[in-house]
């Protein structure tokens, strides 16, 4: 296989708030059952409270720590996020200030695709000459949810993930695919000051076709076909799109990172804290093909097709 210049990931990490809210919880004030959030969406608990960028500090300094770096080291920061802390300045302003990361950053907003968007530009940037970019996925998604609405508030929550990508001969990015229907933005949105609004269904329909066509792009960008991926890390929505997406992609469900049952989706964090989990687990090894596959409002979508070029992180 040729190889070209870009990046891999050196070192991974995650934060998630202390506080937990069980399905029990929402039992006991709302018109639910454990029963039908299991069933309907594979999650048992999620996380709420503190702010995106005390999250995004957290996953990024984990990162940094598991890459052997410090933050000197780091050139340049991308922060994934639907919920920035204020609308100016870009939360990315506070967390790099924080962090102490001398280098651009900036925030990127493609709802629950954006970690995908943020790992594929932070590529492109590394290409163009930057040496190591820390890519943050972090939302708080309960600020901007009706707690009392059951049809959101069991699903949305806060957690965040981070990564640092280093500039490599050997670009570990095989293939990726990047994309965006504007006209169904109808079907999930938030406005100012306002609360999550969703057409449950009609996103779950979309979401399916678009993980599946969205994967298979990145998959040809990248020569490869499903039966060579050894590890799959979806966007942590609802365990059956994940399993509807697989099954049409003829990937194997044990061969998927899923936190989903302890996170509810978390957004821009959830592939990061799902690739994190698996790797702590061992579920991928040095040269092996990870697939990412996301989507979300807009409706974005996103994948990317990356061969593991690490050593033990986690
Ligand atoms: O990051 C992207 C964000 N969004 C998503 O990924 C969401 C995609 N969609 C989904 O995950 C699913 O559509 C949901 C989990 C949101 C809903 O599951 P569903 O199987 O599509 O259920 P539904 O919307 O068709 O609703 C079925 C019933 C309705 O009652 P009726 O009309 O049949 O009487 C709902 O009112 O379930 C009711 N319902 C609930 N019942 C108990 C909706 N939410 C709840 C709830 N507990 N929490």
């Amino acid at each position: 296989m040729s190889t070209r210049p870009g990046s891999r990931i050196v070192g991974i990490g995650s934060a998630l708030p202390e506080h937990v809210v069980t399905n029990a919880d929402f039992e006991k004030r709302l018109e639910t059952s454990d029963k039908w959030i299991t069933e309907r969406t594979g999650i048992r608990e999620r996380r709420m409270g503190g702010s995106t960028s005390e999250l995004a500090i957290e996953a990024g300094m984990g990162a940094i720590k598991s890459a052997g770096l410090s933050p000197s080291d780091i050139d340049f920061m991308i922060l994934s996020t639907t919920t920035p802390d204020q609308t100016v300045p870009a939360t990315s302003a506070v967390v790099s200030d924080r962090i102490g990361i001398a280098g651009g950053a900036m925030d990127i907003n493609a709802a629950c695709a954006g970690y995908v968007y943020a790992l594929v530009v932070a590529n492109s940037l590394i290409v163009m000459g930057q040496r190591r970019i820390l890519v943050i996925g972090s939302d708080t998604l309960s600020k901007i949810t009706d707690q009392n609405d059951r049809s959101t508030a069991v699903l949305f929550a806060d957690g965040a993930g981070a990564a640092v990508l280093e500039a490599t001969d050997n670009s570990s990015l095989l293939g990726w695919d990047l994309g965006i229907d504007g006209s169904a933005q109808p079907i999930l949105y938030c406005d100012h000051g306002g609360y999550m609004q969703m057409e449950g269904r009609e996103v779950f329909k979309r979401a399916v076709r678009a993980m599946v066509d969205s994967a298979k792009r990145a998959l040809e960008m990248a020569n490869v076909g499903p039966s060579d991926i050894s590890l799959v890390v979806p966007h942590q929505a609802n365990i059956r799109i994940i399993e509807a997406a697989n099954e049409r992609l003829g990937i194997d469900m044990s061969k998927t990172a899923i936190v989903l049952d302890t996170t509810g989706n978390t957004s821009s964090g959830s592939v990061p804290l799902a690739l994190h989990d698996a790797v702590k687990k061992g579920m991928v090894d040095r040269g092996q093909l990870v697939l990412f596959s996301g989507f979300g409002a807009g409706m974005t979508w996103a994948s990317a097709v990356m061969r593991w070029d690490a050593d033990a992180i986690g």
